[in-house]
C-alpha cells in the first residue's frame, strides 16, 4: 500500500488534528477544492445509507439462522464490483477484536485509527490523501448490531457495537 507523500488531515467527529504520515514531500500535495470535498461527503453519506438499509433488508427477509449467507457475504460481492468498476473502495471491517473472519480486520494506518475512534464513539472519521498523485476522501461510520439476528450470529458485544465500514473514494 503506498504511503501518503505528505500532510494528510484527518478529522475525528468535528475536531481537526493533522497527522504527518511517511516522508513530506516539499510543498505537498495541492489541496483539492472545497466544494468537490463536500461533494465526495455526499457520496459517502448516500453510500453509507445504500449499504446499511441493504445489509438491514437483506438481513430481515432472508437472515434468521448461523446457517443462512449473511449480508456481509453479499456486501463483499458488491464492494468488490464496485473495486473493479474504479468508483470507490468500501470495506466491512470488525471492531470488536472477535471478526467471524480474521481477514475482515483493519489494516491500514486509517482503518486502525479509525477502528480506534468509533470503539471510543465517533460517528465519523474521515481523512484525505492522495493515492497515485490524485486526491481521494477516506472516511468510517459504526455498525451497530441493530436487530436481533445481528446478535445470533455475532454474540453480544460492547455498547452493541460490531464494525465499521471503510471508504475511500475519489474527489472529483
Ligand atoms: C447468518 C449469520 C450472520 C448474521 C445474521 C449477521 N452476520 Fe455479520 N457476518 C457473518 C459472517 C459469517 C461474516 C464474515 C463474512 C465474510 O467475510 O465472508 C460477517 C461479517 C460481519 C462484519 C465484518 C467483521 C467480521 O465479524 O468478520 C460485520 C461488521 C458484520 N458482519 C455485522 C453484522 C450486522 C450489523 C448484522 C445484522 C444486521 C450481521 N452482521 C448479521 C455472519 C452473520
Amino acid at each position: 500500500m503506498r504511503l501518503h507523500r505528505a500532510v494528510l488531515w484527518l478529522v475525528l467527529g468535528g475536531g481537526v488534528l493533522s497527522a504527518a504520515a511517511g516522508t513530506l514531500a516539499a510543498d505537498g500535495p495541492a489541496k483539492p477544492d472545497p466544494q468537490a470535498v463536500e461533494r465526495t461527503r455526499e457520496q459517502v453519506r448516500m453510500l453509507d445509507a445504500l449499504y446499511k438499509s441493504a445489509v438491514v433488508s437483506i438481513t430481515k427477509n432472508y437472515v434468521n439462522q448461523q446457517a443462512d449467507v449473511p449480508a456481509a457475504t453479499v456486501a463483499k460481492d458488491v464492494f468488490q464490483a464496485m473495486k473493479a468498476g474504479r468508483f470507490h473502495h468500501a470495506r466491512l471491517i470488525d471492531v470488536t477484536g472477535k471478526p467471524k473472519n480474521p481477514d475482515n480486520v483493519a489494516t491500514t494506518a486509517f482503518e486502525k485509527a479509525a477502528v480506534e475512534a468509533i470503539r471510543s464513539g465517533k460517528e465519523y472519521v474521515e481523512e484525505l490523501a492522495e493515492v497515485d498523485g490524485r486526491p481521494v476522501l477516506r472516511a468510517a461510520t459504526p455498525v451497530p448490531a441493530v436487530m436481533p439476528q445481528c446478535i445470533v450470529c455475532h454474540g453480544k458485544r460492547e455498547k452493541n457495537l460490531l464494525g465499521a465500514l471503510i471508504y475511500e473514494v475519489p474527489v472529483k
